[in-house]
């Protein structure tokens, strides 16, 4: 059996290897790559700031604490998007102020998070004035929207005028009679405009918080979000991060000479950090077509129960069938198993309900099939228990070539277990 190198493929996994994974856990199941995710990390980690820098790992992309504790150990600090992500950072071992709470739903354990020493990024006027009830006289951090957004899709974009999150730019004034009026200094600004993010955009952004900056003397910390761009596909770009970083770097000391404030940098991928690090294995379960002028299907055992991606945004990802000697080619579309018309994991590029045949060795009931490109935003979003089938395992491989498991595939009883 190998892997066909058509669609890209996904590196840390041969087909052997993937072939292991079935033979323990069964399929569906996801597969993190330890030296994928180190190297990603060490890759950020490099990003290069002139006056400080902490690297924050946006966990809302992937919560598993086995991916979080590859990220303790390399020194990544949090960025958690609700109170139950802060539960979930800290049960792996996380202190409380390497976490930043940045929410889009006001938090409901403020005083404990004030308390223990969680940072909190207050996203909204309301969320403000909260904070400023429970903690009156700290420092906070501010997220702002800075008026420009950008994202792979639009429904990932985070700034500009069609965006809810963060503190309309224009509103910054009255952000400030709010921190004045409750003595809280705001230390640090944040923004984070979409994921998937065209790099240049990101830069125009990056100036208008830098001018946002200007008018907040007490920030000393800039925080400018994730998005960095991740191709899974071969043909989709991936961001430089390392042409960024030294971006950055040139606006950072350019602030420095001009207003005499040396600004420590924050940044916090999700995407970026584990979308390639991890790949679904699973089986066709079925082959069907639709006669000559339709399509021939592939029906796979994995679809938005595990990975929601191409059915929410249209998003592309590869996807490789172990091959038998000599089988011919045939243009596939690969659904989910899903009563759902758009449990569809090959959509046509551009067009989400359109179905995106691909050319791969002709499927049979029984192939291993390996779905790349799903570390990020895919365990963590996926519609678990439609059709009430089971949460998937997660496995780590390890460079050790071991397969040690992460979590448990979910029992018939765990799914029920909260029905009254
Ligand atoms: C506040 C914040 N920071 C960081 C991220 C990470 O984005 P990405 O995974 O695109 O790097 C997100 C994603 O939604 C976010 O909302």
């Amino acid at each position: 059996m190998a892997l066909l190198p058509t669609e890209g493929g996904t590196p840390f996994l041969t087909a052997a290897k993937a072939g292991e994974v079935r033979e323990q856990f069964g399929t569906p199941c996801y597969v993190y790559d330890r030296a994928t995710l180190e190297a990603a990390a060490r890759r950020a980690l490099a990003f290069g700031a002139p006056y400080g820098f902490t690297l924050r790992y946006a966990m809302k992309a992937n919560p598993s604490r086995g991916i979080l504790g590859v990220f303790r150990a390399l020194g990544l600090h949090i960025d958690a998007s609700s109170d139950w992500e802060v539960e979930r950072a800290l049960a792996a071992g996380f202190a409380p102020q390497q976490i930043l709470l940045t929410s889009q739903m006001p938090s409901r354990r403020l005083a404990e998070h004030v308390e223990r020493g969680v940072l909190l990024n207050a996203c909204s006027l309301y969320q403000l004035e909260a904070l400023g009830h429970v903690g009156p006289g700290r420092t906070i951090a501010v997220r702002m929207n800075p008026g420009l957004g950008s994202g792979s899709t639009k429904r990932t974009n985070t700034g500009g005028p069609a965006a809810s999150f963060g503190i309309w730019h224009e509103y910054l004034d009255d952000a400030k009679v709010l921190a004045a009026r409750h003595r809280l200094t705001i230390r640090t600004l944040h923004t984070h405009i979409g994921s998937g993010t065209d790099p240049e955009i990101w830069k125009r952004a990056m100036r208008m918080t830098l001018d946002l900056v200007k008018q907040l003397p007490d920030v000393e910390t800039v925080n400018l979000g994730g998005g960095f761009k991740v191709g899974r596909m071969p043909e989709e770009p991936t961001v430089d991060i390392r042409e960024v970083g030294a971006h950055v770097r040139g606006e950072l000391e350019a602030f420095r000479d001009r207003y005499g404030r040396a600004l420590r940098l924050e940044i916090e991928p999700g995407t970026y950090l584990v979308a390639q690090a991890g790949a679904i294995v699973a089986t066709c379960v079925d082959v069907v077509d639709t006669g000559r002028d339709g399509y021939l299907f592939a029906k796979l055992d994995t679809g938005m129960t595990e990975i929601t991606r191409p059915s929410l945004y249209g998003s592309q990802h590869p996807v490789d069938i172990g091959l038998g000697a000599g089988r011919e080619p045939a243009e596939v579309v690969f659904v989910g198993p899903c009563c759902e018309s758009g449990d569809i994991l090959t959509p046509a590029p551009g067009d989400p309900e359109a179905p995106g045949p691909r050319w791969v060795p002709r499927p049979r009931v029984g192939d291993l099939v390996i779905v790349g490109g799903a570390g990020a935003y895919c365990a963590s979003m996926s519609t678990i228990n439609y059709n009430s089938y089971p949460q998937a395992p997660e496995v780590m491989l390890e460079p050790n070539g071991t397969l040690r498991l992460l979590r448990k595939r979910q029992s018939p009883e765990q799914m029920l277990a909260n029905e009254v």
